[in-house]
């Protein structure tokens, strides 16, 4: 598949696009998680390393036409921070001095694009805008696994006019989740949470098919404790995915995959006089469900415990709120100390599931934590990601 090995003499002095992802949460001005820009720190300095020119392209948002908020200068700072580097920004890359800009900066610079989606042709897979972007450089990375599910020009049509490679983290990501599914060590486990089945429930095809135990938190497992029967939990009951989560079932039996549901769960009771938390072992219409409860997590644990492999998507309550943080750091906490001892091959991804393990602070004890969500998934329902497959012939870094 690899045309061609790219050493740091082959790309010395050249001028590489780097597609990256600083596609972060913001609030109040201050970057709330830097992962993202953190993420290509080992293509930058591959790159460096070979003298080469960096010219850094992102998306941030979903603005429709420019939008001052969401101007990729105000990342600048932090950019400039992480890799301790001198920015220079480019804030119009169709204009005639953009490649002046990048021809005057300096390759101790590092080079940054305004937001590609201030272009509606970015989102259009637009190839003469492509094209335009590909002129201001040598060489195109794609470091952006995270961005691989859209067919944007920046991921899919540049490749057409440069020559290409894929990042050092994005190929750390893609045999990380191939690895997952054809050499992790069994018995492997998958637990998916998140509030909206209609989300999962490819995933759920597909993971039911290729693991030994399958957990199910969060709204998804209120969905399948409705489908089989407990009214208690009708709030989560889906009828338009009945028969998805017949199939789902079926294929559990077919392929020798243990279904795991949570037992209890950790409710708010509705009264006027006072707000509590209580520990049910099913809901009424008094009640709203926000966790799994205690049993639950001892019930996972235990799984979490005889598997080799874990791979989790999607936290199991509404971890942003304490005390229903519980049930997702309890499972989180195994997880880290059963990878800390090297008993655990653990993956985790997915936005908020991310957001959650550094809310935890327990990021380093994880075998590998994707910064990716949609592409995560996509990738896991057991599809080709549109970044990939626009790579034709593409070269691979070595250092
Ligand atoms: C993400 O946050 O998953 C990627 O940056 C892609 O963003 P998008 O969902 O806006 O395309």
């Amino acid at each position: 598949m690899y045309a061609k090995k790219i050493t740091i003499d082959d790309i010395k002095n050249m001028k590489v696009l780097l597609r990256a992802d600083f596609n972060v949460p913001m609030q109040d001005g201050v970057i709330q998680d830097l992962a993202r820009i953190k993420h290509v720190a080992p293509t930058i300095e591959f790159l460096k390393k070979a003298g080469s020119k960096i010219i850094l392209a992102s998306h941030w948002g979903k603005p429709s036409g420019y939008e001052e908020k969401l101007s990729l200068k105000y990342l600048i700072p932090a950019i400039a921070d992480i890799y301790n580097i001198n920015v220079v920004f480019v804030d119009d890359c169709l204009k005639a001095n953009a490649s002046e800009i990048i021809d005057a900066a300096s390759p101790d610079d590092l080079i940054l694009l305004e937001n590609l989606r201030f272009y509606r042709e970015e989102e259009n897979c637009n190839d003469y805008f492509a094209k335009k972007i590909a002129s201001l450089a040598d060489f195109y990375i794609n470091d952006a696994f995270s961005t691989s599910h859209r067919n944007h020009a920046s991921i899919c049509a540049i490749p057409k006019f440069l020559p290409h490679a894929f990042g050092l983290a994005f190929m750390n990501e893609w045999r990380m989740l191939d690895y997952f599914f054809h050499n992790a060590p069994a018995p492997r486990m998958s637990i998916v949470g998140g509030s909206k089945l209609s989300t999962k429930i490819n995933l759920l095809k597909n993971l039911v098919k290729k693991v030994n135990k399958l957990a199910l938190g969060g709204g998804i497992a209120g969905a399948f404790l409705a489908y089989y029967g407990n009214d208690s939990l009708k709030m989560f009951r889906h009828e338009e995915y009945r028969n998805d989560m017949m199939e789902i079932l079926g294929n559990a039996q077919e392929y020798g995959c243990e279904l795991i549901l949570p037992v209890d769960f950790s409710a708010l009771i509705h009264k006027h006089d006072y707000d509590d938390r209580t520990i049910i072992y099913s809901g009424n219409d008094k009640t709203s469900v926000f966790d799994i409860g205690p049993e639950s997590v001892e019930l996972f644990r235990k799984h979490i415990r005889e598997s080799a492999t874990v791979l989790w998507n999607g936290p199991l309550g509404l971890f942003e709120k304490t005390p229903f943080d519980f049930g997702t750091m309890s499972v989180a906490q195994e997880i880290a100390t059963r990878s800390r001892e090297g008993k655990l091959t653990s993956i985790i991804g997915g936005g908020d599931t991310a957001f959650a393990m550094s809310k935890f602070g327990i990021d380093q004890d994880l075998t590998y934590k994707s910064t990716s969500g949609g592409a995560f998934l996509t990738y896991l329902e057991g599809n080709s990601l549109p970044g990939i497959t626009a790579m034709e012939n593409p070269m691979t870094l070595v250092n």
